[in-house]
């Protein structure tokens, strides 16, 4: 049951018995993703005031500027949930390969694997813009007591047992699904408590909001050309508006709230677009599928993409449903 105004950690409570596995491990590995959150909140909050903005100096295993946030966002959601032990494995954006976690008193007992984007819109962070966190659960594949391997992580996104964002915004918010919808929690700063303000998220089932980087426009295929020509064109409810704030995050809360679609497309020069699949596109698509929306990655759903690589892009496309499939139809004119 949802009651607006409760906080998450009642909500969390109250819930642990509708999860799949309610062994409680999984109610624990949201609560440390709660707590890391607030820990990066305080950070970005304070980010002109201290030496935490611009570059960290280093590259990521992508070939990315890290920025300090990006290096500070990674170390806090590793560190809180090492020290809990409730995961045996971490993937990240911010680290080449997965993080295996194993302490002497709990050899490898923990079912579920993280896989995270610290701090998702980073080239946002230095201009005051939002920035969020995105992660993605699963159940390991391999059996407890012995050490995760990649498999644990390569799994596609249908086997997701929750996923997540938070959205360091004008208010700060954290909105997750563990199968069973999606809810939105506010975080009041002054208490520093998540409160249910947006219980059963769903996108509506049209919008006129088209989020996509325009500026790579002469790269794009035809198909993703003749979209966003009927975006622009004069006729019944279109055109449509065009917002991209350049943070996934945002863009997704902002379409799935007014209705709207994301695009990253692939293109002449990116040969699978720029998102990563697992710690950026399975979890968004599968917040998109709890809430009505639709998520695809050219030719099929994104959900069911077997993956081969940690930090593998795919393109991704995403929102509102009728938004997705009109989208679907332009690009399969030309497959
Ligand atoms: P990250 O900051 O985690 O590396 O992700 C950046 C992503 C995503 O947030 C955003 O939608 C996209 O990059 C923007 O890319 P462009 O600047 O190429 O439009
Ligand atoms: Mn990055
Ligand atoms: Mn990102
Ligand atoms: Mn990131």
């Amino acid at each position: 049951m949802t009651k607006k105004n409760q906080t998450l950690g009642e909500f969390i409570i109250e819930n642990q018995s509708s999860f799949k596995y309610s062994s409680g491990e999984l109610s624990k590995l949201i609560n440390a993703i709660r707590l890391a959150a607030k820990v990066v909140n305080h950070e970005v909050n304070k980010a002109g005031l201290v030496d935490i903005l611009g570059d960290a100096g280093d590259t990521n295993v992508q070939g990315e500027e890290q920025k300090k946030l990006d290096v500070f966002a990674n170390e806090k959601f590793i560190s809180t949930l090492k020290n809990r032990e409730i995961v045996c494995g971490i993937a990240s954006e911010e680290e080449d390969s997965f993080i295996a976690i194993n302490s002497n008193d709990n050899k490898h007992q923990n079912k579920y694997v993280v896989l995270i984007d610290p701090l998702d819109g980073s080239s946002n962070v230095d201009v005051n813009v939002s920035v969020g966190t995105i992660f993605s659960i699963y159940r390991r594949v391999t059996p407890v007591g012995t050490p995760v391997t990649l498999a644990d992580f390569l799994q596609p996104g249908n086997k997701q047992v929750a996923a997540g964002y938070v959205v360091y915004g004008t208010s700060t918010m954290l909105v997750y699904t563990t199968g069973d919808g999606v809810n939105g929690f506010t975080l009041n700063p002054a208490l520093g408590t998540f409160y249910l303000s947006h219980p059963n998220m769903q996108f509506p089932e049209t919008g006129k909001i088209y989020s996509v980087n325009e500026g790579n426009y002469v790269h794009f295929l035809q198909g993703v050309k003749d979209y966003i020509k009927y975006c622009q064109q004069e006729e019944g409810d279109r055109p449509y508006t065009s917002r991209y704030i350049g943070s996934l995050v945002s863009d997704f809360h902002r379409n799935m709230i007014k209705g709207g679609i994301y695009m990253y497309p692939k293109s002449s020069v990116t040969e699978s677009g720029k998102l990563r699949l697992l710690y950026e596109c399975n979890p968004m698509a599968f917040i998109a599928e709890q809430a009505n929306g639709l998520a695809v990655g050219g030719k099929s759903r994104i959900m069911d993409i077997e993956p081969t690589e940690l930090h593998q892009r795919v393109p991704f496309f995403c929102g509102s449903r009728k938004m997705v499939e009109k989208l679907q139809e332009c690009l399969d004119k030309y497959h």
